[in-house]
């Protein structure tokens, strides 16, 4: 698998362990004893291209890991250890640039859809680069933080189904927000000096 890089090893090894038992079975179904039915044959042949262009697509639609990884999340900002660790249990994989992809991120089609959450998750805020943004959008930015808690719109509910310690409990919601509302002020305040 070589389009992997290094920084991702416990993945790879997952789909190649997956993969190769699968294939291995197969084929020797398929080369197998020449008694075996026609229409079996024809079957297991079938399946196999089927497996082998599952394995394809699913390598061209493996998440490619970010450019700029290790960048601390929420660089700049005043943030205490606790909501730091909720942000980062609950919110680091879609909003920022150290997403950690679960083995299934590389099986299509459920990559493709990974990639989008990823994606678009970044785009709306990046946690990565919140010492890029002016301080209109991180005030802005924690105002919609604070709306997306409180209203428990995220995490996503499809994150937490396959990620059930990023459940938000109702002391976590509320560390969320008062941090919010002591950032933005800090940041008013700031900005009015
Ligand atoms: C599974 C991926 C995922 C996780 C986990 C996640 N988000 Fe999001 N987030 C998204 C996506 C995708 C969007 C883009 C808009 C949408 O789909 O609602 C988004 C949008 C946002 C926005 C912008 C909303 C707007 O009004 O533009 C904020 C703020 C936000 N998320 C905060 C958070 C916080 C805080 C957490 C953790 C508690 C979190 N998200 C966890 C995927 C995620």
């Amino acid at each position: 698998m070589p389009c992997v890089s290094a920084s991702w090893p416990r993945v790879p090894q997952e789909i190649s362990v997956i993969g190769f038992d699968d294939i291995d079975m197969v084929s020797i179904l398929a080369s197998g004893p020449t008694l075996l039915p026609d229409v079996l044959r024809s079957k297991s042949r079938l399946l196999f291209a089927l497996l082998t262009a599952a394995a394809i697509v699913s390598l061209l639609a493996a998440p490619t890991p970010s450019g700029v990884p290790g960048q601390p999340l929420l660089s700049g900002a005043q943030v205490d250890a606790r909501v730091l660790a909720i942000i980062d249990r609950s919110c680091r994989d879609c909003h920022s640039e150290m997403t950690q992809y679960p083995w299934y991120a590389y099986v299509a089609p459920i990559s493709w859809w990974i990639k989008r959450d990823v994606s678009q998750g970044r785009l709306h805020l990046n946690l990565s680069r919140w010492n890029e943004y002016s301080p209109v959008r991180k005030q802005r930015s924690l105002s919609e933080i604070a709306n997306q808690v409180k209203d428990r719109e995220m995490p996503l509910s499809e994150y937490i189904l396959m990620h059930r310690d990023a459940q938000l409990s109702e002391g976590d919601v509320d560390a969320i927000f008062r941090w919010t509302q002591r950032e933005r002020a800090r940041l008013i305040a700031e900005s009015q000096r």
